[in-house]
């Protein structure tokens, strides 16, 4: 099957299926949005049928959702999942200590709530979204309707203070209209280059009345999964600081 794959493809494929190894019978799954999240849902649902793995599926946006269903994957609500034991998702891109920028998919509201919920983060992605500072890809923000044009002042207001390299802001259209995403609000694409204190734009931008959520994930994904386009795929685990390991040293004792 891999030969009719594209090489962006196989990679995609590669980390999906490495990430799907973590994957235990009876788990709650948050499943991700995107092109790489779904390879992870085809994969999953390929080995519920050839291995009889049981497992249910919490999507993160109505794509993920329509795909689960088409592929046979059981689905349930967040509201009815009192846990959800790993979620696999794509990113848009991500550092050294695993930050991410995610949304390209318009999806990162459902998303960060699933991950938020969840008790593992495992990003799936290829090489092309590691990078040394976040924010080359634009910084998705998503924003309810009402007089959005304010909090975009607002959102630039902020953008002014913040060390960064850019500071445009536009709003993604679909058809020539503002996007909806599936909550009902619009998206800002913040165009900043690079984001030199990631926390602190997090803060400020989530402190704005208007602004839902916006596509950094700070301190979300402990595993990135990367895959090659030989078919190869690397784990890299969230570094730990000195504090944190004392801490599960004293929890081991
Ligand atoms: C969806 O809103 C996004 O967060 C995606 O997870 C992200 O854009 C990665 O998508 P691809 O796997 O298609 O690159």
């Amino acid at each position: 099957m891999s030969n009719s794959l594209s090489p962006a493809d196989i990679a995609k494929r590669a980390a999906a299926a490495r990430a799907l190894e973590m994957v235990e019978d009876g788990m709650t799954l948050g499943l991700g949005t995107g092109s790489t999240a779904a390879w992870f849902v085809r994969l999953l649902s390929e080995r519920m049928k050839s291995e009889g793995l049981e497992v249910v599926g919490v999507a993160t946006s109505s794509t993920t959702s329509w795909l689960a269903e088409e592929l046979g994957v059981p689905l349930k609500s967040l509201e009815a999942s009192d846990r959800i034991d790993l979620v696999v998702d794509g990113a848009d891109e991500f550092d050294g200590d695993l930050n991410l920028i995610k949304g390209g998919g318009a999806a990162l509201l459902q998303e960060k709530i699933v991950a938020s919920a969840a008790e593992r983060m495992v990003v799936v992605a290829d090489p092309g979204k590691r990078v040394e500072h976040l924010g080359a890809f634009p910084l998705p923000v998503e924003v309810v309707r009402f007089g959005w044009p304010v909090t975009k002042t607002a959102v630039e207001r902020v953008l002014a203070d913040m060390d960064v390299d850019g500071r445009e802001v536009t709003v993604r259209m679909s058809n020539g209209e503002p996007l909806v995403t599936d909550e009902g609000h619009h998206i800002f694409d913040l165009h900043l280059g690079r984001i030199r204190d990631p926390a602190r734009l997090s803060v400020a931008l989530n402190s704005l009345p208007g602004v839902v959520e916006h596509g950094l994930f700070i301190g979300m994904a402990d595993t990135v999964v990367v895959g090659f386009e030989n078919g190869a795929a690397e784990v890299v685990q969230r570094r730990l600081v000195p504090d944190a390991i004392e801490l599960m040293r004293d929890e081991d004792a």
